[in-house]
């Protein structure tokens, strides 16, 4: 395979480097797929759930009998899963051993801007970061990665990602044994030299586009199941491909959640696309002795061209039975539209900047009341791109002028752009206040992000919005 993949590239490398590299991935299906370790929380005094997590070197055997050079997080490759509930305190020792300065970010999680994990909280080699918050939010997939500025693609692409799980009362009425029936799926393509390394390029116009898929860290994977319900909990952690999940035997599969939180009702569809760092949560139904391939189907976008296999399911021929899922999931309204809500405007342009502008750490783009819901339209001028929101959870309202699909009407916080299209999206800001530490707002392909197409925002105080700086006064 690696002796293919190496023609593929040898292949196209010839058209240049803006061809898009594709492999309709036809696997073997030889390795069980690795379900990341559950990490168990230290309980402190007061009750707070305290985590470890340790950023470092090692080597992973993705291809049996070669050892690859990777990073990771308590391990050699991503991390473990952290799983809380609504309401838990919790607290982290971020340890840095990569040799490197980093970050650790919260993917979708509200918290006080200054334990985000973006660009202002750099971890100096060797340093520990301490952040802690009250986990306040519904029920959620969210995931952590490092976002050091300019230079989060490689960090991620070398391994640093990893899972995030936040329940609540609505999100343990759906199948909920994690690695049995709650499986996580994070889905990531690589490039890899001849002797099995991973390979950089990422000269092309998206950034680096993979033609070897990894779940889990697992490559040519196969799982067993052994529920007649699975929720799969599907992350696109990859720098820049987008993934148009679908069975190959046509079944159809429950939507029921999206990034942010679970959707009123399952929505049943037959597949669903994910830009980088989208997060969906479906639930397939399988009958004793069932077997299925979930593909990745050619779509309409650059970043999702090439069919792909990504793991083939096998049913056993017991299966424990659960419950239907009910038709009503999240107990949470949809974010309405307040009257009168601030609206923003965002031109992503051909230059790859936001508003004609490339990120600075030092100034500040735009200054929000914490806790209010605004409009923010986003105007894509140039081929596609994502648009993701630090501390918000938002809904989508347009899309090219018309409905959003309909895997996007739940709560959500990144969302597709397409190809010179405009997304018009309802906003909820966390409220949480700091005239310090601002957060961000970006494309998430992240050859983007690292060449600035990044923004950043204070959440103040209602009506304190004058008295917000401009301009941080920080040595960058
Ligand atoms: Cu997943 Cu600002 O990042
Ligand atoms: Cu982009």
């Amino acid at each position: 395979r690696l002796f293919l993949g190496l023609l593929l590239v040898f292949g196209l490398a010839g058209c240049g480097s803006n061809e898009i590299v594709t492999n309709v991935g036809e696997l073997d299906f030889e390795q069980p797929l690795k379900i990341p370790e559950l990490l168990e929380p230290e309980i402190l005094e007061d009750g707070t759930k305290h985590f470890t997590l340790t950023m470092g070197p090692g080597t992973t055997e993705f291809f049996p009998g070669t050892n690859t050079d990777t990073w990771g997080i308590n391990g050699s490759y991503l991390g473990p899963t952290v799983r809380v509930s609504r309401g838990d305190q919790v607290s982290f020792d971020v340890v840095n051993n990569l040799g490197e300065v980093s970050t650790l970010h919260w993917h979708g999680m509200l918290l006080p801007p200054e334990m985000d994990g973006g660009p202002h909280q750099m971890i100096e080699a060797g340093e520990t970061w301490k952040p802690h918050w009250t986990i306040d939010q519904p029920a959620a997939t969210t995931w952590f990665h490092p976002h050091l500025h300019g230079n989060t693609a490689q960090h991620v692409y070398r391994g640093l990602a990893g899972m995030f799980i936040i329940d609540d009362e609505d999100s343990e009425k759906l199948p909920s044994e994690y690695g049995v029936d709650d499986i996580p799926l994070i889905v990531q393509d690589k490039l890899f030299t001849s002797d099995g390394q991973l390979e950089w390029d990422d000269d092309g116009s998206y950034g680096l586009l993979g033609d070897e898929i990894l779940v889990n860290g697992t490559h040519d994977p196969y799982l067993e199941v052994t529920a007649n319900q699975v929720r799969f909990r599907l992350l696109n952690g990859s720098n820049a491909r987008a993934y148009n999940f679908g069975f190959t035997d046509g079944r159809s599969f429950q939507v029921v959640g999206n990034d942010a939180g679970l959707l009123n009702e399952p929505v049943t569809l037959d597949r669903i696309m994910l830009s980088p760092g989208e997060r969906a949560e479906i639930v397939v139904q399988f009958e004793p002795g069932d077997e299925t391939i979930l593909r990745s189907y050619s779509g309409t976008a650059g970043i999702e061209s090439g069919e792909f296999d990504l793991l083939k399911i096998i049913a056993a021929d017991e299966l424990t039975e659960s419950e239907p899922i009910s038709g009503e999931l999240s107990s949470v309204p949809p974010i309405e539209v307040p009257e009168d809500a601030k609206i923003r405007q965002f031109n992503l342009t051909m230059e790859n900047d936001i508003n004609g502008k490339k990120m600075d750490m030092k100034r500040i783009d735009e200054v929000v009341a914490a806790g209010t819901t605004e409009i923010w339209e986003i105007h894509n001028f140039g081929p596609e791109h994502n648009f993701h929101i630090h501390n918000a959870a938002f809904r989508v309202l347009e899309v090219a002028g018309g409905e959003p699909k309909e895997y996007e009407r739940g709560r959500k916080d990144t969302v597709f752009i397409p190809h010179g299209a405009s997304v018009k999206i309802v906003v909820e800001f966390a409220d949480y206040t700091d005239m310090e530490f601002p957060l961000m707002y970006h494309c998430h392909l992240l050859k983007h992000e690292d060449g600035g197409m990044m923004g950043q925002f204070l959440l103040v105080e209602p009506g304190t919005e004058e008295e917000a700086p401009l301009e941080l006064d920080i040595e960058v």
